[in-house]
C-alpha cells in the first residue's frame, strides 16, 4: 500500500494512496514541463551488477515509472539506455537522443511516427539511414543542442516530457537548465561495488526540493522540484 508522506505541491493530507490517485499525485504545475524518472539503491547504485535497472527497481517503482509513461506526451531517452535496456516501442513517442545518429537495434522496426531520433549534424546521415526526415530531429552541428530539442519537441505538440535518462543524458539535460523535476525512486537496498550513479559528467550542483514524497515497504518515491532560485 503506498502512503502519501508530503505534498508540497497540492496540500493533500499524509496517509493512503489508492492506484487511481497517482496519475494526479504527479501532475505537473504548469506546462511546458521535463521531468526525469530515475531509480537508485540506498547506497546509490543506478543499476545492478547486470548493468540494467531492471535488477534494483520493484512493483511500486514499475507502477510509477507506468504512471508516468501514460502521463507523458513523449519519453526522452538516451541511445545508451535504449541499448542497455532493449527499449521497445512506448505508449507515446520515443525520442532517442544520440549524438552519432543510431538508433538502437530494438527500435529498428517500430512503427513509423513512434520513434524519433534527436541527434545534431554530425549524426545526420546515419540517422537518415534508420529513419524517415520528419522523425529526425537535427539540433547541433557537433553536438546535440539539447535546449533547442526540447524546443522542436513542443512545436510538435509534446509538452508534457518524460527523459527516462540515462545518467549521461540526465547530467547534460540537468547542466543546460531543461530539467524541472526529478522522479527518484530509491529501493532499500545496498549494493556496494563500483555501480553507476543516477548522474554521470562534469560537476554541476542543481538544488531541488520536495514536491511529493510517498512509500511503500521502505522504498521512497520523491518528486524532487529544480530549484531555480
Ligand atoms: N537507474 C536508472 O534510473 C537508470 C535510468 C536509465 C539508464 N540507466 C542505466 O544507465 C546505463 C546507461 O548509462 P549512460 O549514461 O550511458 O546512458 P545514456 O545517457 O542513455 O546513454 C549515453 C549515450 O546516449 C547518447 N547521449 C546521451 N546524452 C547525449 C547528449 N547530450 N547528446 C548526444 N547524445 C547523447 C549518446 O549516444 P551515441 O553514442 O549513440 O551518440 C551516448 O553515448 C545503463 O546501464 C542503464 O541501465 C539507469
Amino acid at each position: 500500500m503506498v502512503r502519501l508522506l508530503l505534498d508540497e505541491l497540492g496540500g493533500r493530507p499524509a496517509g493512503q494512496v489508492e492506484p487511481a490517485e497517482l496519475a494526479d499525485l504527479y501532475a505537473p504545475p504548469r506546462l511546458p514541463w521535463l521531468r526525469a524518472n530515475m531509480v537508485s539503491t540506498l547506497d546509490g547504485a543506478a543499476t545492478g551488477p547486470d548493468g540494467r535497472s531492471g535488477s534494483i527497481n520493484n512493483n511500486v517503482d514499475k507502477a510509477v515509472f507506468d504512471t508516468l509513461r501514460r502521463r507523458a506526451d513523449a519519453v526522452v531517452v538516451g541511445a545508451g539506455t535504449a541499448r542497455a535496456e532493449g527499449y521497445g516501442e512506448a505508449g507515446c513517442p520515443l525520442v532517442v537522443v544520440s549524438r552519432r545518429g543510431e538508433l538502437p537495434p530494438g527500435l529498428r522496426s517500430a512503427t513509423s511516427g513512434r520513434v524519433l531520433l534527436a541527434t545534431c549534424a554530425a549524426g545526420r546521415d546515419a540517422a537518415l539511414g534508420s529513419l524517415a526526415d520528419e522523425h529526425v530531429v537535427v539540433e547541433g552541428d557537433d553536438e546535440v543542442d539539447l535546449a533547442a530539442v526540447v524546443r522542436s519537441l513542443g512545436e510538435r505538440g509534446f509538452r508534457e516530457l518524460l527523459t527516462e535518462g540515462g545518467p549521461r543524458l540526465l547530467t547534460d539535460l540537468l547542466a543546460a537548465g531543461l530539467v524541472d523535476e526529478l522522479c527518484l525512486t530509491t529501493t532499500p537496498r545496498l549494493l556496494a561495488d563500483d555501480l553507476p550513479r543516477i548522474t554521470n559528467g562534469p560537476a554541476l550542483d542543481v538544488r531541488l526540493r520536495a514536491g511529493v514524497l510517498l512509500e511503500e515497504d521502505g522504498t521512497l518515491l520523491g518528486r524532487w522540484l529544480v530549484d531555480r532560485g
